[in-house]
């Protein structure tokens, strides 16, 4: 598989145990996931280490910051070279673009979260946002898109609405994803592998289906069965 849609959470709290569980994992099948709380306890060193078994890295640090200092930031996530980061689409223009531009000549892939899908409308209002998320969620994707981001992150029914906006290229990646009839552990909206596709997901970021399974390499192909299956779908749709 040149490109793999499911990139895995390796929400592991350190080093030994990411690394354990990543080197049962192919990375045809799969690319990886490292957030906040790996990075700052296995750092960098983590990063170089998964590189070296062959996995693509989505580096999770979600940055917000000053323009100077996301730029900065951005600059050093992709000299590691990682194969995609993300900042806050709430950090505003001017940052989008300083990341944007700090990444020019790069090959790391910049994406935007527009809003954190733990916040309900209550929280959104406290903080002055009186707007539907949804409608948030979209002028947020299509400033980052007017910025030169390289997609967003947002569930797969925001990726429905998106996708009838947002340009082809401009790359959904969607967590919250279950099987059906599995376990939704603290996820409260949830799609199957299909329907995230269906809505026009890119890219499926899945952590407990896989890191909790009795055989994640096995789950792993199902999964990716399971998106094989429809993307032909959507292949002969468009041929007939
Ligand atoms: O285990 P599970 O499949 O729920 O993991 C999903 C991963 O995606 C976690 O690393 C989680 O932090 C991340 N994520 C999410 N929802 C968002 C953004 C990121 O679940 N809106």
């Amino acid at each position: 598989m040149n490109n793999p849609r499911i990139i895995v959470a390796l929400d592991f709290p350190n080093k030994k145990q990411a690394l354990e569980f990543a080197s049962r994992l192919d990375k045809n099948l799969c690319r990886i996931k490292v957030g906040k709380e790996l990075f700052t306890i296995a750092g960098p060193q983590l990063i170089e280490q998964l590189m070296v078994y062959g996995f693509e890295i989505f580096l999770d640090l979600k940055y917000h910051d000053i323009p100077n200092t996301v730029a900065g930031a951005c600059r050093a996530a992709s000299e590691l070279g990682v194969w995609m980061i993300n900042v806050h689409a709430l950090g505003g223009k001017k940052m989008l673009i300083a990341a944007q531009e700090a990444l020019a000549t790069k090959k790391t892939k910049l994406i935007a979260v527009t809003l954190l899908t733990s916040l309900n409308k209550s929280d959104l209002h406290e903080i002055g946002l009186h707007e539907e998320p949804i409608d948030i969620v979209q002028r947020l994707a299509l400033l980052a898109s007017n910025c030169g981001l390289d997609g967003v992150v947002c569930s797969a029914m925001e990726a429905q609405q998106l996708r009838k906006i947002i340009k082809k290229d401009f790359c959904l990646v969607t967590p919250g994803i279950r099987l059906p009839n599995s376990n939704a552990n603290d996820q409260t909206r949830i799609a199957t592998p299909q329907e995230a596709i269906r809505n026009g997901a890119d890219y499926l970021v899945i952590g407990r289906p896989i890191t909790q399974s009795p055989d994640p390499l096995l789950s792993l192909q199902q999964l990716n069965h399971e998106i094989e299956a429809v993307s032909n779908t959507v292949i002969t749709d468009l041929e007939i």
